[in-house]
């Protein structure tokens, strides 16, 4: 079997398989709108295919590799996704052949840490994938949020040209990915996606909501970013408009959930993805660079990134890592 970099030609058979493959029955968008980074031309170095005797793809697999801030500084992530074999080529091991060529070539370019997130965990089980870290889910159907609006404020549907005032806001979370020029754009316009930003007397962003991606996080607010009591506004209006009824909200942002429960809603807490250690040496330089004690089994992700107890509580980990709706692949 013979694997290589998926080619500008094939790049829309590529986008075509896992569009037919991954993609929900109830899917009124692309794979390409929900996942726009990892899909894009721009990183077709990072997807690797195995093709059949006529030369179409059988299989296929895409990484996205981007800087994260956790708690002990910046360290390069691989979100990887797009895992999809043929129907008529499944069950011949092309999918474990292409997870392990992925997991080889980012050991060999010094990506220490991979995630992925599946309902089908046995999958990657074999590579050394285990459910680590923590996210906190809030159900806000039934909380009070109702707060006043500064008659001066007002909220409104975000505008492409919104984009970068957005982008200053996520910023200022203290956990989060760093994005590169121009992945902004892609994720705060994707199709089928309503953000809501309050704005102030000059119609800039204090802070913003965005409601689903698409068809992946349905009825969620998968991103927010500014200060609290804007949010319960924002929320409100998401409410309000039907566009969501729950939040997700990555570790190190608990000051909203706590906010949220204090009116009422409810929670659970799960794990924020499977995660393999790709090179453990480096991880401890990592956190012993910051003055961080290392995690003692370095091949368990959840000894470093911690994970949700048998009660459903988050337990940390050395490496604070929270990954944003927006930023899975
Ligand atoms: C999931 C999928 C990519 C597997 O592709 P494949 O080429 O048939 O997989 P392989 O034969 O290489 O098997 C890969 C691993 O998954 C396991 N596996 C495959 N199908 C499985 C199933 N239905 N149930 C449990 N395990 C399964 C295999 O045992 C193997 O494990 P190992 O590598 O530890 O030995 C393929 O079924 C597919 O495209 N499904 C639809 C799209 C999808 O769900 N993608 C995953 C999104 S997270």
């Amino acid at each position: 079997m013979q694997i290589a970099r998926v080619t500008p030609q094939e790049h829309s058979e590529f986008l075509n398989l896992v569009n037919a493959e991954i993609r929900p029955g109830r899917a009124k968008t692309n794979a390409w709108d929900d996942f726009p980074l990892i899909l894009a031309p721009e990183n077709l170095d990072w997807m690797l295919a195995v093709r059949d005797d006529q030369g179409r793809i059988a299989a296929g697999i895409a990484c996205l590799i981007r800087e994260i801030k956790t708690s002990c500084g910046n360290l390069g992530v691989a979100g990887i996704g797009s895992v999809v074999t043929r129907p008529d080529c499944q069950g011949r091991g092309f999918s474990s052949a292409l997870q392990n060529e992925m997991l080889s070539l980012l050991r060999r370019n010094n990506v220490p840490l991979g995630v992925l997130w599946t309902d089908q965990p046995e999958i990657y089980a074999g590579r050394g994938f285990i459910a680590a870290g923590w996210e906190v889910h809030v159900d806000i159907a039934e909380t009070d949020l109702a707060t006043g609006l500064d008659p001066a404020a007002e909220i409104r549907n975000f505008h492409t040209g919104d984009t970068p005032a957005v982008e200053v806001l996520y910023s200022q979370h203290s956990l989060r990915t760093v994005r590169l020029p121009g992945d902004s754009e892609l994720l705060y316009n994707m199709p089928g996606t309503t953000g809501l930003v309050l704005v102030g007397p000059n119609n800039v962003p204090l802070a913003s909501v965005f409601c689903g991606k698409g068809a992946d996080f349905p009825d969620y607010v998968a991103e927010w970013s500014g200060p609290d009591e804007m949010i319960l506004l924002l929320l409100n209006r998401a409410r309000e408009l039907e566009l969501a009824h729950h939040v997700l909200v990555p570790a190190d942002s608990e000051s909203l959930v706590n906010l949220l429960v204090d009116r009422g809603a409810s929670w659970f807490a799960q794990p924020s993805g499977q995660w393999v250690v790709l090179d453990p040496a480096a991880l401890k330089t990592f956190c012993n660079s910051s003055g961080t004690t290392p995690a003692a089994h370095v091949n368990d992700p959840r000894e470093w990134l911690g994970t949700v107890d048998g009660q459903g509580n988050p337990q940390p980990g050395p490496l604070g890592i929270a990954i944003w709706g927006f930023d899975s692949v």
